[in-house]
């Protein structure tokens, strides 16, 4: 697939919905006694993967129209047959994985070939100190594996990287273990399961803690389904806001989008840059805030990102990279050694992307700067880029195409359904040059 320089974009657009709350609205339905309605789900690969691992898990799941499904749990997961197979989703597998520690059931879980390389003891280590067991049918710490759980205690977890994912693990679990289950977090990250447990009738303490928090939550709390109503992913939203940003000419307004404040780290970063950058018609949708977000071409300059802002910009670093890249100066992003564990490993795979196209990138172990020039054009482009699979590696580089001098080309696009199907219909909708080819 190719993107190529052209005209400015402009147009309304709406971004799918969000990939985080998607993955939790079908496990706490599973978990839960009652019907969930669940509409704006994100309609992607990862999700799918997680709704039929909701229904492997004895939960009735269907879909009603587009983005409406409808989740009938029975009040905890019963034994499944067949492999879990999570396909792409990193969040698929650990969050289900902690929600299976619960109950008493074994069940086998793999994934495709990126899954396979991410690490999992960070989720097994502390469900195993709840007492589930892990055998590792594989290499240790890897997909495959089986998990058998039940007869869980609570654990007091304290997380030196921020993980929202390990958290909501832990938390999941906890909910079916005896006693108080405690995650210390360093700096807070997002805090979708938090609001959802609420939503669905559960109680979360969260208490102050240096920089970050403590959130708490009481073992044998039963959930209750609920309605749910997924707002527009931020993480998807901010690609096309990139495409205007380094478009000359161009306006785009991306409706619906969730502003989450641990989920924003990338607008701010962008006004600092210099963005012209709006939001219209804040209100709240699902429990999240939501608004209007408008993007107009702008001279952007590099900045120092505070590796603080990390866990709320963590998936965005690939689409901060691409427009830093015609932004004036040095764009420094620390403190993001995460990116390493991702999909794929972000740093090496952007150094070595921008780098193809010309523009200047030093990586280092745990963050990479990237030295732009300002000016549409400024970025030479007319290469085709390695993705390993990896759906906002694939992204990015399109948006550098669209104003790089010469066309971008970058393998493997299928795996951008994971999380914006419609990305190529909806870019090319605002004026975007990508082709199939
Ligand atoms: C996610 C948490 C983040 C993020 C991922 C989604 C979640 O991972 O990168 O795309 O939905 O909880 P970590 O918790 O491992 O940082």
């Amino acid at each position: 697939m190719t993107a190529r320089r052209g005209s400015a974009l402009s147009g309304p657009a709406r971004a799918p919905g969000d990939k985080s709350m998607s993955h939790r609205a079908l496990i706490l339905g599973a978990m839960a006694t009652g019907i969930t309605e669940i509409d704006g789900l994100l309609e992607g690969d990862d999700v799918l993967a997680t709704a039929r691992a909701a229904l492997a898990f004895g939960a009735g799941v269907e879909r009603l129209g587009e983005g409406r499904w409808r989740v009938t749990g029975h009040g905890g997961f019963k034994q499944p047959s067949g492999v879990i197979d999570c396909g792409n989703a990193g969040t698929g597998v650990r969050l289900l994985m902690g929600a299976a520690a619960g109950y008493p059931v074994t069940a086998a879980f793999d994934g495709d070939a990126s899954l396979r390389k991410r690490p999992m003891k960070r989720v097994a280590d502390p469900l195993a100190g709840m007492g589930a067991r892990f055998e590792w049918r594989g290499e240790a710490d890897r997909l495959p594996l089986t998990l058998t759980g039940g007869g869980l205690s609570a654990i007091d977890h304290v997380q030196t990287v921020a993980s929202a994912q390990i958290k909501s693990a832990i938390l999941l679990a906890g909910l079916n273990a005896a006693g108080v289950t405690s995650v210390t977090e360093p700096v807070p990250s997002r805090d979708h399961t938090e609001r959802m447990l609420r939503a669905f009738g559960a109680e979360v303490g969260v208490l102050p803690h240096g920089e970050g928090w403590r959130v708490t939550l009481r073992g044998g709390q039963a959930l209750t389904g609920t309605p749910v109503s997924v707002p527009g992913d931020p993480s998807s939203a901010a690609f096309p806001l990139a495409a205007a940003l380094v478009v000359p000419g161009s306006q785009v307004t991306v409706e619906g989008v969730m502003l989450n404040p641990l989920r924003t780290g990338l607008f701010e970063t962008w006004r600092e840059m210099g963005a012209d950058l709006t939001v219209s018609n804040r209100r709240m949708a699902g429990g999240e805030e939501v608004g209007d977000l408008t993007a107009r071409h702008s001279k952007l300059t590099g900045v120092v990102v505070p590796p603080g802002r990390a866990a709320s910009m963590i998936d965005e670093y690939p689409v901060l990279a691409a427009t830093a890249a015609f932004a004036g100066g040095a764009t420094v992003m620390r403190g993001i050694g995460e990116m390493r564990v991702k999909e794929s490993d972000r740093i090496a795979l952007m150094a070595a992307g921008l780098q193809a196209c010309g523009v200047a990138v030093e990586e280092e172990a745990e963050g990479f700067t990237v030295t732009g020039g300002p000016g549409n054009g400024s970025v030479r482009g007319g290469a085709t880029v390695v993705t390993h699979g990896d759906h906002r590696i694939a992204m990015s580089h399109l948006i550098l195409g669209l104003a790089a001098a010469e066309p971008v080309t970058v393998d493997e696009p299928g795996m951008i359904a994971t999380s914006f199907p419609g990305f190529v219909e909806l870019m090319r909708g605002l004026g975007a040059d990508i082709a199939s080819a």
